[in-house]
């Protein structure tokens, strides 16, 4: 942290990787990071979502590079762990956005379908957050890792019977890492995030039965969502560790909304 009036930095020297950061929440949190001086692998299954977001980041003035994951493969994983140390001989930081929402009634749900959501919100957090663990681990210098549950993962919703098992998942996963890392200084947590617009073309307004849930009644941006991340990936956060930060416009806390 710089002194009163600076302007934040928080990233200064540290290397960061970024699931699902070709689009959406991760992208913007790949964004925010390299503006505050990290070098971040921008991973995503789409690699060319994953060089377009990175040269963007580089356009920027900001240090980045691509690579093309299925964080639902172990050697995938481990091949971009393996890039940012080749590239830049550390790994501190680690956000787990790689993630499917499809909704499926749950009389219909299939197994391919729940193995493949839970393949990639799940497993895909466990494998990327085991393997950067090892490295930070390896480096013995400590580390942050955070993982983007859902208010989903908090409650029932229709349709969402893989997804919502999925990221009630993730948020077990990150309290469990929470216990077994904090020895090492690596410290774990969770976005929460609501109805963010990551897709402003088909997403169209926010459906009553949000926004009567919701103090904030909008969608969250996903510059609001990686600002919670950054500062759970930063220093700032020291005495913070399996928590869900939810970043959902009230949605998790609200009760009686009028009368
Ligand atoms: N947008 C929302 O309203 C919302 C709300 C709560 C939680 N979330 C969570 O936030 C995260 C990001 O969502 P988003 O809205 O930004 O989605 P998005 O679709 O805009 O971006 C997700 C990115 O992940 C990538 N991806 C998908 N499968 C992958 C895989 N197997 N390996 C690597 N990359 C993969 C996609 O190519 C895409 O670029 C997800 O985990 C999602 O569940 C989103």
């Amino acid at each position: 942290m710089g002194k009163l009036g600076e302007i934040m930095v928080r990233f200064n020297n540290k290397v960061a990787m970024v699931t699902g950061a070709g689009h959406g929440i991760g992208e913007a949190v790949a964004t925010r990071l390299a503006s505050e001086g990290a070098r971040v692998l921008v991973c995503d299954i789409d690699g060319g979502l994953a060089e377009a977001a990175s040269a963007g980041i580089r356009g920027s003035g900001g240090n980045a590079e691509a690579c093309a994951i299925d964080v639902a493969q172990r050697d995938d994983v481990q091949r971009a762990v393996d890039q940012a140390v080749a590239s830049w001989s550390r790994l501190d930081v680690l956000v787990c956005s790689a993630g499917v929402m499809e909704r499926t009634p749950f009389l219909e749900e299939t197994d391919a379908h729940w193995e493949r959501v839970s393949g990639i919100n799940l497993q895909g957090t466990f494998l990327c957050g085991q393997i950067a663990a090892r490295q930070m681990v390896a480096q013995g210098e400590g580390g942050r890792i955070v993982n983007v549950a859902s208010n989903s993962g908090t409650f029932g919703g229709r349709g969402r019977a893989a997804y919502g098992a999925s990221k009630a998942g993730v948020i077990n996963l990150t309290q469990t890492m929470a216990i077994e890392l904090a020895e090492h200084d690596i410290l774990v947590n969770a976005v929460g995030p609501g109805p963010t617009l990551t897709r402003p073309e088909v997403q169209g307004d926010l459906m009553a039965s949000a926004v009567n849930r919701m103090p904030l009644k909008r969608y969250g941006l996903p510059e609001e969502i990686a600002s919670v991340a950054a500062f759970l990936a930063s220093d700032e956060c020291s005495f913070t560790t399996g928590h869900v930060f939810a970043a959902d416009g009230g949605f998790t806390i609200a009760g009686v909304m009028e009368g």
